[in-house]
């Protein structure tokens, strides 16, 4: 069965599943209210970086399976379903921010066609938004469907044709086979559940993701302060299936639009309804205490940070995106800048916007930002970095500190290369 389906919301998870949906044959049309990215996108242009992704919609601008508009009256015009792709970030007290998501029901509701599309919602929400909307539509014969997403970015075009898992919720089973039809073709389990469910496992997985850092985090520090070798820890750990290599990674902590959020949001609904909010808080300060392990270490090492020359190298908040929402480099930078560090910094792809709204000079190359500099960060584990000539990065250095926060460097290549090593995660061996 193919399908026509509007989707509302040009950003990463709307485009990846615009794209992955023309290839799977439906005829899909974007809307956005942001003019400006829907001409880019009518081009074929993307703003941001992500793999596969320009060549994924070029084939399905080419064969004539998607269009952009700004117009929610012809994205939805004969459509059988509208995802719903928009943000829903973090407020002051942590919970979700579901205005937009709010605005697009609003909208979709002011232009339902006759039949009404079945609307399928993707974004992160408010636990309950399912039922809400569901209240809301109901008089109008509109349905939902909440249909979480687990795209992890860099290789969310590779996620959605191998996704784990699918999950749908809805009150009629008849509505969750409808969005099932649309992946034929995509070996995954399906999990059917009701909307609320759907929408809190989907905060659950994330935040157990989080978890699943921090403890690897709280396990490294324990580890250098015993002795033990944290790679071996990590590997041990890492072959019980129960537990499983992935999120293991002891580190500068997680950055990103999501975990980040995602966990406040748990801990917000946790501390609601005296669930052990104390879990979820202990999970975000170990992981803004990587970052202070690293400016401690600074500071011990030089006495103080100010008038220093440091390079970060990394400001993505991790390799294959050019995102640096939440990014532990930019955030480090950012704290480094404020104890009035000389700070500078190389990425291959990402270009920082500090939330301070401080300038951070940013270096063409990594061998441009090392040089005349007291201490190297590695704070995003670019291939690049892994590669990097250690000696030729010591001769350019008037210190020789390297800040290994990704465990991409071994600790005998760095030190042979005149290098004095730390790690906040199991180095390379
Ligand atoms: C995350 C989830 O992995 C996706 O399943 C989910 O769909 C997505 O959020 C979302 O809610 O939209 P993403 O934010 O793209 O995806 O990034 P992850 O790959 O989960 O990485 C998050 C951060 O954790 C990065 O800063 C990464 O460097 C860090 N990380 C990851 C570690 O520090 N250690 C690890 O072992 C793994």
């Amino acid at each position: 069965m193919t399908a026509r389906v509007a989707i509302v919301g040009a950003g990463h998870v709307g485009i990846v599943y615009a794209g992955g949906l023309a290839k799977l044959g439906h005829t899909v049309t974007v809307v956005d209210i942001d003019a400006q990215r829907i001409e880019l996108l009518r081009r074929g242009q993307l703003w941001f970086h992500e793999p596969g992704l320009p060549e994924l919609v070029h084939s399905a601008l080419a064969a004539g399976r998607l269009s952009f508009t700004t117009s929610y009256g012809e994205a939805l015009d004969g459509a059988m379903f509208v995802f719903v792709c928009v943000p829903t970030p973090t407020t002051a007290d942590g919970s979700l921010d579901d205005s937009m998501l709010r605005s697009a029901f609003q909208k979709i509701r002011s232009v339902a066609t006759d039949p009404p599309p079945l609307l399928v919602n993707k974004s992160t929400v408010p636990v309950g938004t399912g039922n809400v909307a569901a209240e809301l539509f109901g008089a109008d014969g509109l349905r939902v469907v909440s249909n979480p997403e687990f795209l992890a970015e860099g290789r969310a075009v590779h996620d959605f044709f191998h996704p784990s898992r699918i999950v749908l919720g809805a009150r009629r089973s008849e509505d969750a086979d409808a969005v099932a039809s649309l992946f034929q073709g995509i070996d995954a389990p399906i999990v059917r559940t009701d909307n609320t469910t759907a929408e809190f496992s989907k905060l659950a997985s994330n935040a157990f993701l989080a978890t699943k850092i921090s403890f690897a985090n709280a396990i490294g520090v324990l580890a250098e302060a015993v002795h033990a070798d944290t790679a071996a820890v990590g590997q041990v750990l890492s072959l019980d299936p129960r537990i499983g290599e992935g999120h293991m990674r002891a580190g500068l902590g997680f950055g990103g639009s999501c975990l980040p959020k995602d966990v406040a949001a748990v801990e917000h609904m946790a501390s609601k309804h005296d669930a052990h909010p104390e879990l979820f808080a202990a999970v975000s300060r170990i992981n803004s205490g990587q970052r202070r392990r690293v400016v401690d270490f600074l500071i011990e090492r030089f006495g103080a940070v100010a008038d220093k020359r440091i390079a970060i190298l990394g400001i993505a908040f991790k390799p294959d995106t050019d995102d640096t929402r939440e990014s532990p480099g930019a955030l480090l930078a950012d704290e480094l800048l404020a104890l009035h560090a000389d700070v500078r910094a190389h990425d291959p792809v990402a270009r920082p916007r500090l939330s301070s709204g401080r300038e951070l000079k940013m270096c063409r190359t990594a061998t441009e930002a090392v040089r005349d500099v007291d201490a190297v960060i590695i704070a995003t584990e670019w291939p690049e970095y892994g590669r990097i000539d250690l000696r030729a990065v010591r001769a350019a250095m008037r210190e020789p500190v390297l800040i290994d926060g990704r465990g991409v460097i071994s600790r005998e290549a760095a030190e042979a290369a005149g290098l004095e090593y730390f790690s906040l995660a199991a180095s390379k061996p």
